[in-house]
């Protein structure tokens, strides 16, 4: 093992060493330095050089004050890997104010305290190391309890504002218990608070199913609330038919008719039920939301398979495996009819001695489960036209999507099957929860899977992955997966879907894997591309006319 000022070497591999910026700067100079002394309300410590692999032969000690001694500290490790077995903790250990923690721990590690100073301790011995953690401090005043704000079950402070909001906050759920709803928000059975604009979306917000009960009217009425059928005249009218006036709500938007909590017919009509399409209920009175509906069934498989990341064969039968040149799997797609599929934009980009733009260059698998070529029922295709998207910005990964021509059809079978894609007013509402399938990397840096994987994230909030992510992302991305990484897709398995389950069993591709900040770290969730934004470009490039 070799040491220096600047790197260490563990196991022949060379890590550099990155210290948080927060610290004494004069100390980062020397290997293995890190704590201090710092005065705070609350804030964030991390292992030296975290979320890498932290050095061997490291001791840290953070002093922290709270400016007022009325307050007192409470910590919390959202992540913490270190070797070591607890109680005893004699390999690598954190301690605080005295106690030890170590181990891999999956959830997060409260540790109360009743003083107004923390001593943190981070000690690493000389061998095994592993991604360390991530330390939030915060202090409360015990006689004022979180002063102001609202205190959860676990002693976090929560603002008001986030009280009774519909969005749950509090690990303990105490932040929408015991709501007042206001006049924009539906009382769930458990009373609950939420947006009214949630009721009968398809998603069970209330978590009692409350909120999408009663929610089915027949073609041409709209659910006015819950319990009753509105006929979609009474609409925009200018009179307040529904109990909360939601029929008369959101009809400044460019279409009187037509708002994001509705689904727009062929006809240019509006029901109000978002996600009508091909929800195996007429809607329309046209009837177009229920025409080219051949899509998004599991048809191989009979029950879900929750446990495991390897996918059963024919549980994700659009996926197609997309073969570059000699280097075999590269990037994924999904089959949208029996002609095209539907990739990402940057897959086809050249990079240094690859010409991925060359169609020529590429091979198309259907039906595959194994990349070893075992399974039977493949379909190996070539591409005939590429299409990528006259906006795509290699920089900013905006427009990140590209369609893909076959060299012949494709017939359907039990491992063969369309996905569906959105209507442009398809709503997909945070934390929903939804997969990301490929044969991408097994983890950042890691290997490459034979069986196509699959993992369970969830639709996060534009808003909210947008200030996490320092603002840059793009109407035209979505963020999916969780901000405290864990599950996320990786290199390999761009191009391929991000799918969401309806209540009629159909699976709808919400997104196309596009970019992240290396594979499931923390406050880096993945972006996809937003398929909402593309119906029309997927139906005018590949020859189908529709106004939806
Ligand atoms: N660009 C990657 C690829 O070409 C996909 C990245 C997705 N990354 C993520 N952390 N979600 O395969």
């Amino acid at each position: 093992m070799e040491k220096s000022a600047e790197h260490i070497v563990v196991n022949d591999k060379v890590i550099m060493l990155k210290m948080d910026k927060g610290l004494d700067s004069e100390e980062h100079k020397h290997f293995g330095a890190c704590g201090g002394n710092i005065t705070a309300f609350n804030g964030t410590l991390i292992s030296p050089n975290y979320p890498h692999y932290y050095p061997p032969n490291t001791n840290c000690v953070w002093r922290i004050m709270v400016p007022d001694p009325n307050f007192q500290f409470r910590i919390q490790f959202p992540t913490l890997k270190l070797e070591g077995v607890q109680p005893d903790c004699e390999k690598d250990w954190i301690s605080v104010n005295g106690i030890r923690y170590c181990g891999e721990h999956d959830r997060t590690v409260v540790v109360p305290s009743a003083s107004s100073t923390l001593t943190v301790k981070f000690h690493t011995d000389a061998s095994v190391s592993s991604v360390g953690f991530r330390a939030e401090y915060s202090s409360f005043n015990p006689a004022g309890e979180c002063q102001g704000m609202h205190t959860c079950g676990d002693g976090r402070c929560e603002l008001m504002s986030n009280k009774c909001d519909g969005w749950v906050h509090c690990k303990d759920r105490s932040d929408e218990l015991n709501c007042v709803c206001t006049s924009d928000q539906f009382r769930c059975q458990n009373n609950m608070c939420k947006p009214l604009i949630w009721v009968c979306d398809g998603v069970d917000d209330c978590e009692d199913m409350s909120d999408e009960a009663n929610c089915d009217c027949a073609a041409g009425f709209f659910a006015c609330h819950r319990n009753s059928c509105m006929p979609i005249s009474a609409l925009c009218d200018g009179n307040i038919d529904c109990p909360h006036g939601m029929d008369e709500a959101d009809c400044e938007k460019i279409d009187v008719n037509c708002t994001t909590n509705t689904y727009k017919c062929a006809d240019g009509k509006c029901i109000v039920k978002p996600n009508a399409e091909c929800d195996k209920v007429q809607d329309c009175l046209d009837l177009s939301d229920e025409l080219d509906c051949d899509c998004g069934n599991q048809l191989a498989i009979r029950r879900r398979i929750v446990n495991g990341n390897d996918a059963v064969i024919g549980e994700w039968p659009w996926q197609v495996s997309l073969h570059f040149a000699t280097l075999g799997h590269t990037c994924g797609a999904t089959l949208i009819n029996n002609w095209w599929l539907l990739s990402a934009s940057h897959c086809f980009q050249n990079a240094e001695s690859y010409r991925y733009s060359d169609r020529q260059l590429w091979t198309v698998y259907i039906g595959m489960h194994s990349l070893t070529f075992t399974d039977s029922g493949i379909e190996r295709r070539l591409i005939k036209r590429m299409i990528i998207h006259e906006q795509f910005d290699n920089i900013t990964m905006d427009y990140d999507i590209a369609l893909l021509e076959l060299s012949a059809p494709v017939r359907y079978t039990s491992y063969i099957q369309p996905v569906c894609l959105p209507s442009p007013l398809h709503v997909f509402p945070a934390n929903q929860r939804c997969y990301v399938t490929g044969w991408g990397l097994l983890q950042e840096g890691g290997r490459l899977p034979v069986i196509l994987q699959k993992g369970e994230v969830r639709i996060i909030n534009q808003t909210t992955c947008n200030n996490f992510m320092g603002n840059i992302l793009t109407s035209r991305m979505l963020c999916a997966g969780y901000l405290t990484g864990e599950v996320d897709a990786c290199e390999g398995d761009s191009g391929g879907p991000l799918v969401c389950e309806e209540l009629s069993g159909k699976w709808f591709q919400a997104g196309i894997v596009s970019w992240g900040q290396g594979c499931g770290r923390y406050g880096h969730p993945g972006v996809y591309t937003r398929i909402t934004k593309f119906r029309e470009w997927i139906h005018r490039n590949i020859g189908i006319d529709g106004n939806t």
